[in-house]
């Protein structure tokens, strides 16, 4: 059956920094995309072809497709061929338990649209069983499971890169059964110069939480060493230098925390499906530990300088997650700032990566250095390059 399958028509459900991108892949690929979004000021700017989020090339991308009439964005989906959920899975920050109400709802929205032949696409971070909630939720709805072909297939792009990496990373692809595997391969092959490997659902979906939870337990032992040396004053960059000359060993930078949309969420959902995730549970743990470590590091400097908080001002370099990009998701930086504004210290943000920043006036380095009483290094960004600040919390 797969054999004589056209393509043509895609719809893709959510259009952010997963969606859009595959979005104009696969309309520059040939292909006839139909791109959904709830949000309708993200429809409005896709359609006069401009982008609402940051992605090197994109711009161009996008605004090549809707000129040829390869790529138009709407509120609700269409009839396709082909369906790909790009929508956010976060999770509940009180319980640390996955929300899939967003995967859920665009499934929803698509059940009456769907025919015989159709392929249907998950490629959200998903905890494990969520492509075979899909189709018990299509089939509550009268879709006949057994005539269609619902597939996950997880995404790996790295943010500065997508447009690349779309085309040429390896892919995993896991059916709810073998056909829906084979289907979906055929339909990545047009596209995908990496590998494409198949398994079946399930798997796909413990691979990509897997990936995430693999980078952050190695980085919870490097954090939770930088705590170590501390405690025995030993200088955490030399000890990491020198271990690394190991031929097996390769020690991860610390910093002052874990954050993103992804490592930091992501590994919750193994935690939550299987009790014996113990690692992956301790691991996230002392990501957050280290975070609350550099708080209680800062306020003890605070406490030294014996003035009322409302005179002291920290200048706080970075804010977002990771070195020289403007994501402030799940940021241990940004969590760090918020908690040094609680306790009324004057706050000097500097974050080149931004142009705004809720509740913040952001400051130059320069300034900012030269008011502060005590100054913070929470993200290496290039522009932090040869700084030394009074508490630094990475190289
Ligand atoms: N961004 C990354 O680097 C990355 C990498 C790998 C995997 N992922 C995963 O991909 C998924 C999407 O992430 P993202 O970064 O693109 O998220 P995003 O927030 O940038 O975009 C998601 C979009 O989906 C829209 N949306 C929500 N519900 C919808 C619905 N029912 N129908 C249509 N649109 C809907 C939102 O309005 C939003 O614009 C997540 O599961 C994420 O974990 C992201």
């Amino acid at each position: 059956m797969s054999d004589s399958r056209k393509f043509s028509r895609v719809c893709i459900l959510g259009l952010g920094y997963i969606g859009l991108p595959t979005a104009a892949v696969l309309a520059k690929a040939g292909f006839e995309i139909h791109g959904v979004d709830i949000n309708p000021e993200v429809i409005k700017i896709i359609n006069s072809g401009r982008i609402h989020i940051i992605e090197p090339d994109l711009l161009e991308a996008v605004s090549e497709a809707v000129k040829t009439k390869k790529l138009k964005a709407a509120l609700k989906p269409e009839i396709s061929d082909v369906y790909i959920i790009a929508v956010p899975t976060p999770f509940y920050h009180e319980s640390k338990k996955p929300n899939i109400e967003y995967v859920l709802s665009a499934t929803e929205s698509i059940a009456n649209l769907i025919k015989p032949g159709d392929l249907v696409i998950l490629e959200s971070t998903s905890p494990v069983g969520t492509t075979e909630k899909m189709a018990d939720l299509l089939k509550s709805k009268g879709v006949d499971i057994n005539q269609i072909f619902i597939a996950h297939c997880p995404e790996r792009v790295l943010p500065g890169q997508i447009l690349h990496e779309l085309v040429h990373n390896d892919r995993i692809v896991g059916g709810i059964n073998s056909q829906a595997t084979d289907l979906a391969a055929e339909f990545y092959e047009k596209f995908v110069k990496g590998k494409i490997l198949k398994t079946n659902a399930r798997t796909a979906e413990l691979c990509k939480l897997s990936e995430n939870a693999y980078r952050d337990v190695n980085i919870a032992f490097a954090n939770e060493l930088s705590m170590v040396c501390e405690d025995l004053n030993i200088d955490i960059w030399e000890l990491r230098e020198l271990a690394n000359h190991h031929p097996r060993v390769n020690i991860l930078q610390p910093g002052c925390g874990v954050g993103g949309h992804c490592i930091a969420v992501d590994p919750w959902f193994i935690v939550d499906a299987s009790d014996k995730a113990k690692l992956i549970k301790t691991a996230r743990e002392q990501n957050l530990a280290k975070t609350d470590w550099v708080i209680q590091k800062l306020e003890a400097q605070i406490k030294k300088l014996a003035k009322p908080n409302k005179d002291i001002s920290i200048a706080c370099l970075g804010a977002s997650f990771k070195p020289n990009i403007d994501d402030i998701r799940e940021s241990p930086a940004k969590f760090i700032i918020d908690a040094v504004k609680s306790l009324g210290v004057k706050t000097l943000v500097v974050e080149p990566n931004l142009e705004n920043l809720d509740g913040y006036e952001l400051v130059g380095l320069t300034q900012a250095l030269n008011q502060a009483d005590i100054s913070i290094k929470l993200v290496s960004h290039r522009e932090f390059e040869g700084v030394v600040c009074d508490i630094e919390t990475v190289g």
